[in-house]
């Protein structure tokens, strides 16, 4: 069976909703997606029949046990960890990046370099600027191309020197949905030496993941993101996260994943993610058949996860290339970062907007009376918003669509801005 998306759709209870008989159009997905029932029925049945803490001699302590040993198995399929026991779970992808500069932060001497990305999510910037004025770090900037949105990577050579320890990047943007070339910057930054942290929030809920085909250091994403509860989760590489001192109480683990998840965990949401994984697997087993070649090397679940994130790329491509034509076409409408039909390969679906003469709030309400949900704003990627000049002037508004989006929902929203777009005030 090809991708089906009205089987997928019926998976997903929120989807049904309708108010004043009007349904709702969720274009909000970069901020946070719908869950599908089995994410609630693996919740609310962690709730009833395990709802203990860890380690006891007791059945509902043994049944959390094994759904915290499963849930960061389904986490190392999906990211294509060597081990669960380098996936860390935490509340979100913040907490996590906060809670790990301090640590990692205490490998680096005063005077080291680390070098943060104008593109990024604040969460990938100021954890590190935080970490550069505790231990005196130099921090250096690796800018973008304002029209391609895009890095330019021989500029990243000009960054390395023998004191650089850190680059941080993002997988994918969630102001201008720019696929970076993780890869090549982990390739260039093992080869001087550098350990990488890769913020993947934007880029896990649309592409295939692979830290290991990568060859990054520490990456971090964020269920809610994924059609999975709130929650954030953490693959670090071993030899690293055994350097690292944790920041834990005394009673608590030594060894990983323990000692970097302080304190009682979501165990719920554990349960939750664990079923937005096999959300996946479900798609990759009964919709990407035609994907499973790629991934000769995997079986089982990693395989299918990894092959439906093909397939739901392929289709949210098609997706992307719909909205950013259409939006082209109308008046004043500016989008930002990469709109050549033959580039949806090198972007997500989200889309950033401007409208000359209107402003982006203005633009979410008007979809909001009509019940398509969309964010406006600069959505914390503040350097990005800045170097696009649009961070004193509102931001942009974002339509970000996942999978489970219909082609007919993005024309009905190019319809409705098609109306909305002619009163802007232009002079
Ligand atoms: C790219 C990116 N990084 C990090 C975050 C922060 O994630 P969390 O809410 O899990 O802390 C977001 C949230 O929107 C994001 O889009």
């Amino acid at each position: 069976m090809q991708f089906d998306l009205d089987a997928v759709r019926a998976q997903f209870p929120a989807l049904a909703i309708t108010d004043n008989n009007r349904a709702r159009i969720y274009f909000d997905n970069p901020a946070g997606t719908q869950v599908s029932k089995g994410v609630v029925e693996r919740m609310t049945q962690c709730l009833i029949e395990s709802n203990a803490n860890v380690q006891g001699e007791f059945r509902t302590s043994q049944k959390v046990d094994a759904l915290i040993a499963d849930a960061h198995m389904a986490m190392a399929d999906l990211l294509n960890a060597p081990s669960a026991q380098e996936i860390m779970f935490g509340q979100n992808m913040t907490t996590i990046t906060l809670h790990l500069s301090r640590s990692i932060g205490r490998l680096l001497k005063q005077g080291d370099e680390i070098i943060l990305s104008r593109m990024d999510h604040d969460a990938n910037v100021a954890p590190w600027l935080l970490m550069a004025e505790d231990f005196d770090l130099v921090v250096k900037w690796l800018p973008f191309n304002t029209e391609s949105c895009e890095f330019e990577l021989d500029k990243l050579d000009d960054l390395f020197t023998r004191r650089t320890r850190l680059i941080c990047i993002g997988g994918a943007s969630n102001l201008t949905g720019t696929i970076h070339d993780v890869r090549t910057i982990c390739q260039k930054a093992r080869d001087a030496g550098v350990m990488t942290y890769i913020d993947a929030v934007q880029s896990v809920p649309h592409v295939s993941t692979d830290v290991q085909d990568l060859g990054c250091d520490f990456l971090v994403c964020s269920a809610y993101k994924f059609f999975g509860p709130h929650q954030g989760i953490l693959w670090g590489r071993r030899e690293l996260m055994e350097q690292l001192v944790p920041y834990k109480v005394r009673p608590a683990p030594t060894e990983i994943p323990g000692c970097f998840e302080t304190g009682t965990q979501s165990h719920e949401g554990m349960a939750g993610t664990l079923a937005a994984v096999e959300y996946f697997s479900w798609i990759g087993e009964s919709m990407s058949r035609h994907y499973h070649d790629k991934y000769p090397q995997f079986s089982g679940r990693r395989k299918f996860v990894h092959s439906a994130m093909d397939c739901l790329f392929d289709y949210e491509a098609g997706l992307a290339l719909k909205l950013v034509s259409g939006l082209q076409q109308l008046p004043g409408v500016r989008v930002k970062g990469i709109t050549s039909p033959d580039a949806m390969n090198r972007r997500v679906p989200t889309v950033s907007f401007t409208v000359d003469g209107m402003n982006p709030d203005e633009i979410a309400r008007e979809l909001a009376a009509k019940n398509i949900f969309v964010w406006s704003g600069h959505f914390y990627a503040v350097e990005a918003a800045r170097a696009l000049d649009i961070y004193d002037t509102g931001g942009a508004v974002r339509v970000g669509p996942v999978h489970y989006n219909s082609k007919s929902e993005i024309e009905h929203v190019l319809n409705v801005l098609s109306d909305i777009v002619p009163r802007a005030n232009v002079a």
